[in-house]
């Protein structure tokens, strides 16, 4: 059973909310991403595109009730992690019952979409690029060990020159 709720969000729409405290590293929700966005099987009419997360391998995947609803925070309290190949949302800090449960969307991303920032935080980017290496390199390296298996993969040369210029194995 996952301890959170979902309710309007002061950053955008609807967001997720601890219903009860975490200590950093409590595993916060199960994220069933198992349904994937085809040609076969679409979208349902209705729902946002903005529901789905996109894998560096190409997959769509639509996040389910209450996954979908994490905001972005260019602070955030949780991050994704895999164990055993299911995807959970970690915290990243202890977190209070009643806060919002948030991700930094740049984690794991790619792509060339710009965005305007509404997060509130004082680590707040304001603009936002999708795509990881566009972040400072500073939060680059803060975020290195946050970045899945599969991006890391991926994108294997820019992580390398990464680790080249912070001088640390990932
Ligand atoms: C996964 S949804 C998050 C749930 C959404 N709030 C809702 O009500 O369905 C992602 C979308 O929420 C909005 N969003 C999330 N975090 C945001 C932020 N920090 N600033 C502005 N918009 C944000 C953007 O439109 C983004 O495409
Ligand atoms: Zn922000």
């Amino acid at each position: 059973m996952n301890s959170v709720t979902v309710q309007p969000s002061p950053i955008h729409g609807r967001g997720v909310f601890a219903a009860i405290d975490y200590k950093a590293g409590d595993p916060i929700l199960h994220v069933d991403d198992s349904r994937v966005v085809s040609e076969e099987r679409p979208l349902p009419e209705g729902e946002p595109e903005y529901h789905c997360d996109w894998y560096a391998d190409g997959r769509q995947v639509l996040l389910v009730p209450p996954a979908c609803y994490v905001n972005h925070c260019c602070d955030p309290n949780s991050i994704v992690q895999y164990f055993d190949g299911v995807r959970w949302d970690v915290a990243r800090r202890d977190i209070r019952a009643g806060e919002e449960i948030t991700h930094d969307y740049c984690i794991d991303g790619f792509g060339d979409t710009v965005w305007r920032c509404r997060c509130g935080s004082a680590r707040c980017r304001k603009t936002i690029h999708s795509d990881f290496f566009h972040l400072p390199q500073r939060l680059q390296i803060e975020y290195l060990p946050y970045l899945s298996e599969l991006y890391k993969h991926v994108y294997r040369e820019n992580v390398d020159r990464l680790l080249e210029e912070a001088g640390s194995p990932a």
